[in-house]
């Protein structure tokens, strides 16, 4: 059997979170390590996603140009992946030339065949930066929900998607103007040419996931419909078609050809340029693709319609696993509110494959979980330390201290045979639940044969045993050992560096392979260290953490800033008369919590006004001291006083605090 697997791949605009890994990559690189270990013929093929309106977005903000922002990324997302042992055959990227080339000749195939068609359709335009504003390059008020912030494409709040001409109040993200709305021709795929060939095809996979069967079914029930693959944009791959200068392809169109791009990167570094077509013109090729579950629309309908619609015969994806999302400390990840664990900084702290076997144990299978700190060490503790390391640690300083490190092999009773035999139904199920992209529940199987392992050793004694009867301990500890180094193998995929550590002290072969769980062993075990493989995490390390994420979040997560109001002009402005004014006295308004009445001094003359800052000010605090005051505004009678301007104040969470002049300028003095 042939293999193909991909991870999504990773927006090139930021950073590489634990959210990111949980989902898409650590389950895709257990599920690689442990093909390989069988001997199957298996590639594992990623890269970053390098078009898109946020990567343009950020070019614009930081002054420079996508191509370096991406590059940028490309470079920290891969150095992450290596820090945690995600290892991938090839890592591209989908702004190189190879990429765009097959871009353009999935476009060219759908276009001859006639299932992309193009339409004149009406979009924001911004006058001012002389510009269409496609996908995020626009904000405004959710036209669903009515949540300020929506942006052109969708909705985060709500996650409604919607033409942009709907937002309400749209705003372009470059200058804030109000857009216009202006036609221009964009091309359809026309995704119901498909229809009958998709559901033929779901039929036959029973075995998928059901978030992403059921997810397509209803999908194809409800009918499909065109959808735009063109963008008025500079960054991306440009449509080949002579009519349509100045747009790219949408960067879900081209994304997921990146796999195939990045598939014949690998074959010509490996000086093999036709390799790539053993994986994707094979019918036969098992090809699966791991995502989050928010890629499930474009990875079960959009990119098999686009393959299907190909001269080449590619292949389909065989299976799409899509996992669900990982929370962070109870809330959504954000990586603009700095609410995410990065990787990198990360695998600084704590040893990487912690990590790995967090998420693995805590992976969003089959519902959104949770990333807690408190929660990762006492799973380290608990479970790593406690039990898998204690049943190694004290195996081997057992065999060190006793049998001068040389274990020999030695006749089986039946109880230490009932422990062999867990061994072996175990390898099974480990072997069943990893081919099934089941990490959970491997893991779960690897520690309960470690416990059970801890409970033989507490059972047998063998610190008594071996005051009377040396050939019972040596039994122990030979099962016990077999045991471990069986579970080297059965672990290496979760933990490879930590189990290529752990078959070094127990001095067995340092190439692992799957085939070894079912070998009988009958040779003599030479330890040839003994020391501790895991560490535990102490409080202080989790205290340090918790309160990183919360003052570097505090800020972005309390602010809730107020959209900026539209642009006035210089004349509208001078219209205030803004002056300093000396408060003469204040007292409350009776029966209210918020109002003070005041009498201020304006130089030229004395008024009254009705200020709303009671919660914030006691009257004797503020007598004598100089405000800033609207003095035009109309007269309005507020609780029968006729209040005659507005005392300026700036406000956030904490409250308001009055605007007081930096020196000593007089009532009366002048505020522009
Ligand atoms: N960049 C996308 C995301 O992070 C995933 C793209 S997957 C691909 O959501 F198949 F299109 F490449
Ligand atoms: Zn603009």
């Amino acid at each position: 059997m042939r293999y193909l697997v991909t991870s999504a791949l990773p927006y090139a605009n930021g950073r590489l979170h634990v959210g990111h890994v949980a989902g898409a990559y650590l389950p895709a690189d257990i599920y690689v390590r442990y093909l390989k270990m069988k001997t199957e013929d298996v590639i594992y093929i990623c890269g970053t996603d390098e078009h898109g309106t946020p990567i343009s977005i950020s070019a614009d903000k930081e002054n420079t140009t996508p191509a370096s922002i991406v590059q940028r990324y490309h470079k920290s997302i891969k150095a992450a992946f290596d820090k945690i042992g995600i290892e991938f055959d090839n890592f591209s990227g989908t702004a190189r030339e190879g990429h765009y080339r097959i871009s353009q000749e999935f476009f060219t195939n759908l276009y001859d065949k006639g299932h992309i068609v193009p339409k004149d359709t009406t979009q924001l335009y911004c006058e001012h930066d002389q510009r269409f504003l496609p996908d995020r390059y626009v904000e405004g008020i959710c036209p669903r929900c009515k949540q300020e912030g929506a942006r052109g494409d969708q909705c985060d709040a709500c996650g409604a998607t919607y033409d942009a001409t709907t937002l309400i109040e749209p705003k372009c993200k470059i200058c804030g103007t109000t857009p216009v709305i202006r036609s221009t021709r964009h091309w359809f795929l026309k995704l119901d040419d498909f229809t009958g060939k998709l559901t033929e095809w779901i039929s036959s996979k029973t075995y998928w996931k059901e978030n992403v069967r059921n997810f397509m079914l209803n999908l194809l029930e409800q009918g499909l419909v065109e959808r735009s693959i063109t963008r008025d944009l500079s960054w991306g791959v440009p449509v080949p078609l002579p009519e349509a200068e100045g747009k790219v392809l949408y960067v879900w169109f081209d994304a997921p050809i990146g796999y195939i791009s990045s598939t014949i990167e690998w074959a010509e570094k490996i000086g093999q340029p036709d390799r790539w077509k053993d994986y994707w013109l094979d019918p036969n090729t098992q090809m699966i693709h791991f995502i989050g579950k928010d890629n499930i629309v474009f990875h079960s309908i959009i990119w098999p319609a686009m393959l299907m619609g190909q001269d080449k015969k590619y292949c389909l994806p065989h299976d799409i696993p899509a996992n669900e999302f990982l929370n962070l400390e109870g809330q959504k990840v954000s990586s603009s509110k700095d609410w995410a664990v990065w990787v990198d900084e990360f695998a600084e702290t704590f040893p990487a494959e912690y990590l790995r076997y967090y998420l693995a144990v805590n992976a969003p299978e089959t519902k959104d979980m949770d990333f807690s700190f408190r929660d990762f060490q006492a799973r380290i503790n608990n479970e790593l330390n406690n039990v898998l390391g204690n049943l190694i640690n004290r195996v081997l300083s057992f065999a060190a201290k006793n049998f001068a490190s040389r274990v020999e092999a030695c006749p089986l009773s039946e109880e230490s045979k009932a422990l062999v035999e867990e061994v072996m139904r175990t390898a099974h199920e480990c072997e069943e639940s990893y081919s099934q992209f089941g990490v959970k529940a491997s893991c779960k199987k690897i520690m309960d044969l470690a416990r059970s392992g801890n409970r033989y050793f507490d059972e047998r004694k063998p610190w008594t045993a071996f005051k009377t009867d040396p050939l019972h301990a040596q039994e122990t500890l030979f099962t016990c050992l077999c045991l471990i180094s069986k579970i080297s193998v059965l672990f290496s995929p979760v933990l490879p560096k930590t189990m290529a550590e752990l078959r070094a002290l127990l001095g067995v072969e340092s190439k692992v392979t799957w085939n070894e769980v079912h070998n009988v062993i009958d040779q003599a075990f030479v330890i040839n260290e003994v020391k501790p493989i895991f560490r535990k995490i102490l409080d202080e390390e989790i205290d340090q953490e918790l309160e990183r994420l919360q003052t570097k979040a505090a800020p972005a997560k309390a602010k809730n800033y107020k959209a900026l109001k539209e642009l006035i002009s210089y004349d509208e402005f001078s219209r205030m008369d803004i002056r300093i004014a000396r408060i003469l006295s204040a007292q409350k308004v009776p029966k209210t919590d918020k109002l003070l009445h005041l009498v201020i001094d304006l130089g030229f003359e004395e008024r009254e006004l009705v200020a709303g800052i009671a919660e914030h000010y006691a009257p004797e605090a503020i007598v004598g001291k100089k405000v800033v005051v609207l003095a035009n505004l109309e007269p309005r009678k507020i609780r029968g006083i006729v209040s005659q301007g507005m005392i300026l104040a700036a406000e956030d969470e904490n409250g308001l605090s009055i605007l007081l002049p930096e020196k000593d300028s007089g009532p009366g003095s002048t505020v522009q």
